[in-house]
């Protein structure tokens, strides 16, 4: 009993002193989520080439799926399967594979580039 109190007691101590280190600049460096006039090659682009393009370049095609180039992002933008993977909607291949889910706003920025029609910019 002592033992269990004395772990609690670590965790809490644990989660308590990482928010108390993680200033809220370090986590949100613009303050917010823009997600208004996403570019696919300032925003979109980098996401994938850092999260992504290691199993699906031109040359390693996981599952035959490239994204290296708007055309070929294109084609998963237009079909669903992009937004579908990195939101884990049922019916699509959790992506990234074998690593955590992106995160919220790289998800919302992907998402409203997509709306509004994944355009070349
Ligand atoms: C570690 C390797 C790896 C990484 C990293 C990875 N994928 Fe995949 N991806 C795969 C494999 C393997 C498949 C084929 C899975 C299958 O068909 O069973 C796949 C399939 C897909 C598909 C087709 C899914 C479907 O449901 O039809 C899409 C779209 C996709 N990946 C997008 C992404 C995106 C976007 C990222 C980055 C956010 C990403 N992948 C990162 C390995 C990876």
């Amino acid at each position: 009993m002592i033992k269990k109190l004395y772990f609690a007691l670590i965790a809490v101590g644990i989660s308590f002193s990482s928010c108390f280190y993680d200033s809220e600049e370090d986590l949100y460096p613009s303050g917010e989520c823009n997600t208004l006039n996403v570019s696919f090659a300032n925003d979109v682009q980098p996401i994938l080439i850092v999260n992504c393009l290691s199993c699906h370049n031109a040359i390693l095609s996981e599952g035959t799926v490239n994204l290296d180039g708007h055309a070929f992002v294109l084609k998963y933008a237009n079909s669903g399967q992009l937004v579908g993977s990195i939101t884990h909607s049922s019916g699509y291949q959790n992506m990234p594979q074998s690593a955590p889910k992106l995160e919220p706003c790289k998800i919302a920025k992907i998402e409203s580039w997509v709306q509004a029609g994944s355009p070349n910019n």
